[in-house]
């Protein structure tokens, strides 16, 4: 996909990466990912808005070819997925100013090699006119690095939020419309890297809503021509209330532990309680990462293996810990062979979640008649607990 007009004068000139796995060498990305870059033609200056993965250069300067000036590289952010392109662009435009802000300058010069003469820094608030458009710079931190700028131009409505509202999907239509694969992205997206900041950045959801926008052009994924969707999207992810569903991620090594799990969710099931049941051997990790904001909540089932609790179960209990949804409730279920320990200490695996333990069941082998009317006991706890809290 070569440059692509957005309206008069703005054109995505970013790369496609369909064929990328994973992001941050985590969770898998099954629509691959976009890193997008902008070329804003101004009536007296043309700036570049953001670069693009080092490996995907060639690209980018496919992209603009025929471009024979750029007087502006705007860095929105520092991380090299969209700034590691920067200084081969400053090379080509030798006269190229890169403007970004103060934290910025200091991160990018930690990064790769600029010439600092070559640097303008833009206040939070400031200003940079391109003659008949004017870019205006918002310093948002922990979208998720504490450097992030978002930028907007209010002759186009047009807000460049970095990766802030972005989605992992490598689009072969530039605008997102309502395309739910689109949005899918964005979840998956928005728990893996911004849910952790969410209450400090939220505000700078509101900051955004006031101002008048067209189009909302993210670092990844499609350009969002209906903005209110995301914004709304992003509301709820952000503060909305989680809802009456429960997660139940398990690890079971013989059986016994999917046997509890399974019983669980017909059990909640039965009380009016929506269920997702997640075997973590074999469910992708952006699946259960997109459950995660919705999910009142989270039941880890664990089998005792080494004397420990699954490696499994640990690394999915610590990523949701450092995830930090907003579960309200946490249970958790198991099977063990002789030694009960490690399932008893397991909720201790959640330190950062601001969430009840409501119960544990844990079983000696096989779970039989009374083990599995412990199940229904905390199946109806959670419905209980859920009800109280009215949960949609
Ligand atoms: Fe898409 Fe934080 O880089």
């Amino acid at each position: 996909m070569s440059k692509i007009a957005i309206k008069k004068d703005v054109f995505w000139v970013g790369a496609l990466d369909p064929a990328r796995a994973v992001f941050d060498g985590l969770l898998p990305l099954p629509q691959g990912t976009t890193y997008n870059a902008y070329l804003v033609t101004g009536s007296e200056k043309t700036a570049l808005f953001d670069t693009v993965e080092p490996e995907f250069l060639d690209v980018l300067l496919a992209n603009l070819e025929g471009v024979e000036k750029i007087d502006y590289i705007i860095s929105h952010h520092a991380e090299q997925d969209h700034s590691g392109s920067i200084p081969a662009l400053m090379e080509k435009y030798p006269k190229a100013v890169l403007l970004c802000l103060q934290k910025n300058k200091e991160m990018l010069l930690d990064l790769m090699d600029i010439p600092e003469d070559r640097i303008q820094v833009v206040a939070d608030g400031g200003e940079v006119s391109l003659g008949n458009k004017t870019v205006r710079f918002m310093h948002c931190p922990w979208v998720h690095w504490p450097e992030t700028a978002i930028t907007y131009i209010p002759e186009d409505k047009m807000l460049f939020p970095c990766d802030f509202l972005g989605s992992h999907h490598s689009f072969t239509e530039l605008f997102a419309g309502d395309n739910p694969d689109v949005y899918k992205g964005a979840k998956e997206y928005y728990v893996q890297i911004m849910m952790l900041y969410s209450r400090m950045t939220a505000k700078h959801l509101d900051r955004i809503k006031t101002l008048d926008i067209e189009y909302i052009c993210p670092s990844h994924g499609p350009v969002y021509d209906q903005p209110q969707i995301i914004l709304d999207l992003y509301e709820k992810w952000m503060r909305g209330e989680p809802e009456n569903l429960a997660l139940i991620a398990y690890v079971s090594t013989h059986g016994n532990t999917r046997i509890m799990a399974e019983h669980l969710q017909t059990a909640l099931e039965k009380r009016g309680v929506r269920t997702e049941l997640k075997d973590l051997v074999t469910a992708p990790l952006n699946e259960l990462a997109g459950l995660l904001t919705d999910a009142a909540t989270i039941v880890l089932g664990s089998s005792v293996v080494m004397a420990a609790l699954h490696p499994v179960a640990v690394n999915v209990a610590f990523l949701i810990d450092r995830l930090k949804p907003k579960a309200k409730f946490v249970a958790v279920i198991g099977s063990y062979g002789w030694s009960p320990g490690p399932l008893q200490k397991a909720a201790e695996l959640l330190p950062s979640l601001k969430a009840e333990i409501v119960g544990a069941v844990i079983t000696k082998g096989v779970p039989r008649a009374p083990a599995l009317a412990e199940l229904d006991a905390l199946a109806g706890t959670i419905a209980a607990k859920h009800r109280e809290a009215g949960l949609p």
